[in-house]
């Protein structure tokens, strides 16, 4: 059965989701505040990179089954089922998260809530967020407790987001057991495909299900910074970090996804969640239970410094005047978005320290440009290492995997590659008389 949906925001996660809800024959109405978005989404235009989205979001587009507006009351009037996919990002002062934009749509929808309806919440906030919400949303919408609110957090992968949002690995619904309602049986309905495939559906309170996430992403976090802390450790012992972890992913309990060591991670998920969630811990006097994501984030910050490091010791110390190539700028491959990029934030020191640095990035050098303007962004892997002292690999887009180690080697000044995503056949490189670092691997 369809639904009428809307959706508030549509930057990654509100763009995919709405277009994935018309796509499972739901009818939507994407809102955004920013009219730029909105023209070019309604074009059925995508304004960022996500593999297979365009033709998912025309498709709709076209069978006039998704529109978008800038018009909350159009939204209201259209919809029963209202989610939230607004931003959360970091606050510019402190670790907390800023939940002005959440905040914004509660104010602004609720007042138009003059028939029953649905909010559900996906954006990723701290816990007790949802509950304060829904009080919020009683007080406020003419229709009063017919107004309800449950929060339903979204696991959704840049690069995959696509296939995330129409085949979820699992579904989580928070509500207020004190306040019955109708939000389970209208979720049911929504997501009625997927609940048919016997995807698992987790029904529980506000506070796990906004816990649910953060808890996810921590634990994804603390799985890549233990990685790259062993690799620290197998650097100063000539152990390989990669063949440990094939070896300890075997174990089923472990599982190998996740432990790629390498730069660590970036990205608009993974270090500010870290960030709010030991700020919400703090706030709660449970922050002794989260001091471990500081060591957490702290790994994964000297990840950067250490490739800098490399870099200089590989251009014989001094970084002044060394022409280096920074392969990659997005925070991962299949991606443009350079939120707290690992790789992009290498460049930037490497350039302040006084290096020559030439990035290229095959999806992301307009958003890098945005945040570092004076990197010298160049149009293909080749022009990059042209003459270049040292390359270095940092997110590991397929075209760098792919890199012919001969035809990369007539091109530079000298022949020394740091793959800083362990993503390169390191024998390749070696054989075709190339100086290989790679991150906590057998040094050549
Ligand atoms: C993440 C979560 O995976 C997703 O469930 C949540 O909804 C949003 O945050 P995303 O930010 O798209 O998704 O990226 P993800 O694929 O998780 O990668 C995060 C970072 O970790 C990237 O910078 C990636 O390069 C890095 N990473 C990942 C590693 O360094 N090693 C690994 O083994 C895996």
């Amino acid at each position: 059965m369809s639904e009428r949906i809307s959706v508030f925001g549509t930057g990654y996660l509100g763009a995919t989701h709405a277009a994935g809800m018309a796509e499972l024959g739901h009818e939507v109405i994407g809102v955004d505040i920013d009219p730029a978005k909105i023209e070019r989404l309604s074009r059925g235009e995508v304004p960022f990179y996500e593999p297979g989205l365009p033709e998912l979001l025309r498709r709709n587009v076209e069978s006039g089954r998704l529109r978008f507006t800038t018009d909350a009351a159009e939204a209201a009037a259209f919809a029963d089922v209202h989610f939230i996919g607004v931003g959360t990002p970091q606050l510019k002062n402190g670790y907390g998260a800023d939940l002005s934009f959440v905040d914004a749509v509660i104010e602004t929808l609720a007042p138009l809530l003059d028939r029953p309806a649905v909010i559900l919440g996906k954006s990723t906030v701290p816990v007790g967020t949802a509950a304060r919400l829904a009080a919020r949303v009683r007080e406020l919408a003419p229709v009063g407790d017919e107004a309800q609110l449950g929060w339903n957090p979204e696991f959704l992968r840049e690069g995959f987001a696509v296939e995330d949002t129409l085949r979820p690995d699992r579904l989580v619904l928070g509500v207020d057991p004190a306040v019955p309602g109708r939000i389970e049986e209208v979720a049911r309905r929504v997501y009625a495909q997927a609940l048919a495939r016997e995807t698992p559906f987790v029904v529980t309170d506000l506070a796990t299900a906004e816990l649910v996430k953060v808890s996810a992403n921590a634990f994804l976090a603390t799985k890549i910074s233990f990685i790259n802390a062993i690799a620290e450790v197998c650097e100063a012992t000539g152990a390989d970090v990669t063949d440990l972890a094939d070896a300890i992913g075997h174990d089923a309990r472990i599982g190998r996804k996740f432990l790629g060591a390498g730069l660590g991670f970036g990205g608009g998920c993974l270090p500010k969640d870290i960030r709010a969630f030991m700020a919400r811990a703090g706030e709660l006097g449970v922050d002794q239970a989260l001091t471990f994501l500081r060591e957490v984030d702290t790994v994964n910050q000297r990840r950067r410094q250490h490739v800098v490091e490399l870099a200089g010791r590989a251009v014989g110390g001094s970084l002044n005047g060394a022409r280096v190539a920074v392969l990659g700028a997005a925070f991962k491959p299949d991606s443009d978005d350079v939120r707290d990029s690992p790789a992009l934030d290498v460049a930037g020191t490497l350039h302040l320290r006084g290096a020559r640095v030439r990035v290229h990035d095959p999806e992301a050098m307009d958003n890098a440009a945005k945040v570092w303007p004076t990197l010298d962004f160049v149009g293909s892997a080749e022009d990059a290492v042209r003459d270049a002292d040292v390359v270095i690999v940092a997110t590991e887009w397929r075209q760098f995997r792919d890199l012919d180690p001969a035809v990369v080697g007539s091109l530079v000044a000298h022949k020394r590659i740091i793959d800083a995503r362990n993503c390169l056949p390191a024998d390749a490189w070696i054989d075709a008389d190339w100086s290989y670092r790679g991150m906590g691997r057998h040094a050549a």
